[in-house]
């Protein structure tokens, strides 16, 4: 079995505790293991390429964020209107954290807290250092007091960052997803909203809530719209895995379904209707309350049930238009795109809808492999030359707070459960269904082969 892996991967991963021998199968200490997480922390944050923050979040020279990921922490600044650099958080006297949070560096000075070295925003020391008289002179060669710099690079509205500076490009790494996602305008969209949550799960169990769409009939009743167990498990079922660890879910079955119960064009524009409404309200993302208005338009429609669907889209276009919002190219290919959702390997996702998109990161918070901190961001595309500047933080929110919609809320409540149940005795594996749960499997695969490395 480990030969199937090494061949689809070009790495042996033998060597790997609690390695994916079997793609449908994902040991449990993967979860929970101190000396997994351990490896994770040695072989892949430092390694791999990850989502560090969102673009408008750093948008003048000298603006900072503070991108935590286990215990490394990574300075991402702006250094000119063109160019952001990233840092490891650490003074190059007596390591003493530089930035903390979010903030911008004042005279374009990072200034270490402790004895008042200072850098420039391009990283090279600020000389004359304070008290450097005191220091030998092979202590203070010019190129060793540099910040110690990450690979940096933007994509998809995001700055991306690799604390391993002989990693490949995030072009690279990133394959094949811009191919699809960039002609969804997703590296336009803005922040609506942007919350996070403290969850006592592992990073892992977070984010692969977000990987399969069959668990919609029994947490996510509601959105079933009354079908109960009628509705289909193999609603978003198109799985597809992707080199890099990646993986999309499509939305597949529905449509058919629909087309198959011989609505009238009236009944289509009431399910549809009640779907964007439900989604709206109770995820306040993807669908918003601009999309539900431009379907209620349509409620006397006259046309075939099936010419619906175009009709929708032809006037989503025309009130965008309107608006000054450009929305992707109307072409059946990338409409089609809609509602699919993407992981980005190892820890983020974006699922895109219209001109909105949610998106997901989950990341190992601290030194606890059952602890992770989890973040979502709503998305959308705003007028042409309106585009809100710095994104606020709405703040973090325990799991049954109502400030997080209904949706997530019913997320996050299966993921603490699954952590206490992956520790009961009898309990070994998960076991993965390969038509639903393929992108998880795939993920856990590509993981082992940087663990491996
Ligand atoms: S630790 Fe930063 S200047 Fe001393
Ligand atoms: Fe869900």
């Amino acid at each position: 079995m480990v030969q199937v892996l090494a061949q689809e991967t070009g790495v042996d991963t033998s060597e790997v505790p609690f390695a994916v021998t079997d793609r449908a199968k994902v040991p449990r200490e993967r979860y929970y293991d101190k000396a997994f997480f351990d490896l994770e922390n040695e072989k892949l944050w430092p390694r791999v390429w990850q989502m560090a923050c969102r673009l408008e979040e750093i948008p003048n020279v000298g603006d900072y964020t503070e991108y935590w990921v286990a215990r490394y922490s990574v300075i991402v600044v702006r250094t000119s209107p063109t160019e952001i650099k990233a840092y490891q958080n650490a003074c190059r006297h007596r390591a003493t954290q530089l930035a903390v949070g979010r903030g911008s560096f004042r005279g374009g000075q990072i200034v270490c807290p402790f004895h008042g070295w200072r850098w420039n925003l391009d990283g090279t020391p600020s000389l004359p250092l304070y008290g450097a008289q005191g220091f030998e002179p092979r202590c203070l060669d010019e190129d060793d007091l540099r910040l110690i710099e990450c690979q940096v690079d933007t994509w998809a509205g995001c700055v991306w960052i690799n604390m391993d500076r002989d990693a490949p490009p995030l072009q690279h790494a990133m394959r094949p997803l811009p191919e699809f996602l960039d002609p969804l305008r997703i590296g336009d969209m803005r922040v609506h909203w942007w919350k996070s949550i403290r969850l006592n799960c592992n990073w892992k169990i977070a984010i692969e809530a977000f990987m399969e769409g069959w668990h919609v009939m029994s947490t996510h009743p509601q959105l079933t719209m009354g079908a109960g167990e009628a509705f289909p498990a193999d609603f978003l079922d198109i799985q597809h895995s992707y080199e890099n660890g990646h993986a999309s879910l499509e939305e597949g079955h529905d449509k058919e379904v629909a087309e198959g119960l011989g609505l009238t064009a009236q009944a289509e524009v009431e399910k549809t209707l009640g779907f964007l409404r439900l989604t709206c309200d109770q995820l306040q993302a993807m669908v918003l309350p601009k999309d539900v208005q431009v379907v209620e338009s349509l409620r006397n429609i006259d046309c075939a049930p099936e010419e619906f669907s175009g009709r929708m889209i032809q006037a989503m276009y025309a009130w965008n238009t309107g608006a000054g919002i450009k929305l992707p190219d109307p072409e059946p290919e990338i409409l089609a795109r809609w509602g699919s959702q993407w992981f980005i390997f190892p820890n983020f996702m974006f699922h895109p809808l219209f001109g909105n998109s949610i998106s997901y990161r989950a990341r190992p918070d601290g030194d606890d492999p059952e602890h992770c901190l989890f973040e979502v961001w709503s998305l959308t595309l705003f007028p042409e030359g309106q585009e809100p500047g710095k994104p606020t933080f709405d703040g973090e929110f325990a799991k049954d707070d109502e400030a997080w919609p209904r949706i997530p809320r019913q997320d996050f409540s299966n993921m603490e459960r699954q952590q206490i149940g992956l520790h009961q005795p009898g309990f070994t594996t998960m076991r993965l269904a390969k038509k639903f749960e393929d992108g998880i499997a795939n993920f856990h695969a590509y993981l082992d082969t940087y663990l491996a490395r």
